[in-house]
């Protein structure tokens, strides 16, 4: 049952392939994207969404904050990203211009569930992207967009949150086309890169060995930080939340730029840090970032893209993944991570499938 794998989560990030050709698949022809079967908004109504609010809990709410700069880079429209516990309670401004994404792998946690409710019922659209058919958030949303990773059972959530952002990718190139902020060729060519991901993601599988060896030498830790600017923030918060999750060591995500403002005095010789360095825009950035930790002492495993000979310079060990757009990036980024997770739980000996306190699916508050 878990297909030669010693643990679920271990077959569910080999399966990441898989899950993100299986949620591509039907939704793109020839360079376009047809969500049509779906999301039953017409033209008029995508061209007056006015603002979008992306609204989950805890590994889908992290695809949600990839979601705010995917749509508004896209679609160039207004995104807030809430954890729907607080959502529900903090009176958001809701309007029948509003649509509500909201995202969950099971369909059924409860405060995503009631969050949902209470934006239906302000008049809002609401679009779930889900892993299950049938679930309750499946059922009460108006439109529904399946992420075909199949069932996960680790309580880490690995291959969903790959497929959420292939769901979220493919939401906002739908409105992008309709919306046209960008030009068709320029759209085309995000598709294209987009199909791209299954193979690159079997690619970065391949690291695991390195992966696991960096892994096993920190798994003695007590703290690590995880460092990132822009979307890699959003990565480093998942990578972060997936560590503490199952290998009980204390870890924070910190936007680089933040460093300064408090956190850096909490870096000290040895401490593992492990420094995205994946999205251009910031690339310089990010490097004089790393070596403010470096400076302290810090041992750092660098994650950047394929030709990046540079980094090798500054951190203890690099990770590439292959090249692709930048916005495209926390696919593969987000892999690395998963495997480090693992295997700093493998060697900590504790239980990967079922870490402690946690359930699969939150039905209560
Ligand atoms: C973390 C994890 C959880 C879930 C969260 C939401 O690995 O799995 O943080 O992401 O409980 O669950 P769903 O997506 O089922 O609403």
């Amino acid at each position: 049952e878990k297909g030669g794998f010693d643990h679920f989560m271990m077959k569910e990030i080999h399966e990441q392939p898989k899950a993100i050709r299986d949620t591509l698949s039907g939704r793109v022809k020839e360079g376009v994207v047809d969500l049509s079967q779906e999301v039953g908004l017409t033209p008029e109504q995508i061209k007056g969404i006015e603002k979008i609010h992306f609204v989950a809990c805890g590994t889908a709410y992290h695809a949600g904050l990839i979601g705010k700069y995917v749509m508004e880079d896209l679609a160039r429209i207004p995104v807030e990203c809430d954890v729907a516990s607080e959502y529900r309670y903090r009176n958001p401004i809701i309007t029948d211009k509003t649509l509500v994404v909201v995202v969950s792998q099971s369909g059924e946690t409860a405060d995503t569930l009631a969050a949902l409710r209470e934006a239906k019922s302000q008049g809002a659209r609401v679009i779930a992207i889900t892993n299950v058919v049938g679930s309750s958030v499946a059922r009460e949303a108006d439109d529904v967009i399946i992420t075909w990773a199949g069932p996960e059972i680790a309580v880490a959530s690995t291959k969903a949150y790959t497929s959420q952002l292939i769901a979220i990718y493919l939401l906002s190139l739908y409105f992008a086309q309709v919306r046209g902020p960008k030009a068709v060729s320029e759209l085309s060519e995000i598709v294209s890169h987009l199909l791209e991901l299954p193979a690159k993601a079997e690619a970065v599988l391949k690291q695991e060995a390195q992966i696991a060896q960096f892994a096993r030498g920190i798994a003695t830790s007590e703290h690590l930080f995880f460092l990132g600017r822009g979307m890699d923030y959003a990565v480093a918060l998942e990578g972060s939340l997936k560590l503490k999750e199952i290998s009980y060591i204390h870890s924070e995500a910190y936007a680089a730029g933040e460093l300064k403002h408090g956190t850096l005095a909490l870096i000290e010789e040895n401490i593992p840090v492990v420094a995205l360095a994946t999205q251009h825009a910031v690339y310089e950035k990010m490097v004089s970032n790393i070596q403010e930790v470096k400076a302290r002492g810090a041992k750092v495993l660098g994650i950047a893209v394929e030709g990046n000979h540079e980094l090798q310079k500054t951190v203890d060990e690099v990770i590439h993944i292959p090249k692709t757009i930048d916005l495209l990036a926390p696919v593969l980024t987000v892999i690395p991570l998963q495997l480090f997770a693992y295997y700093a739980c493998v060697e900590r000996g504790y239980d990967v499938d079922k870490p402690r306190n946690l359930a699969k699916s939150v039905t209560v508050e």
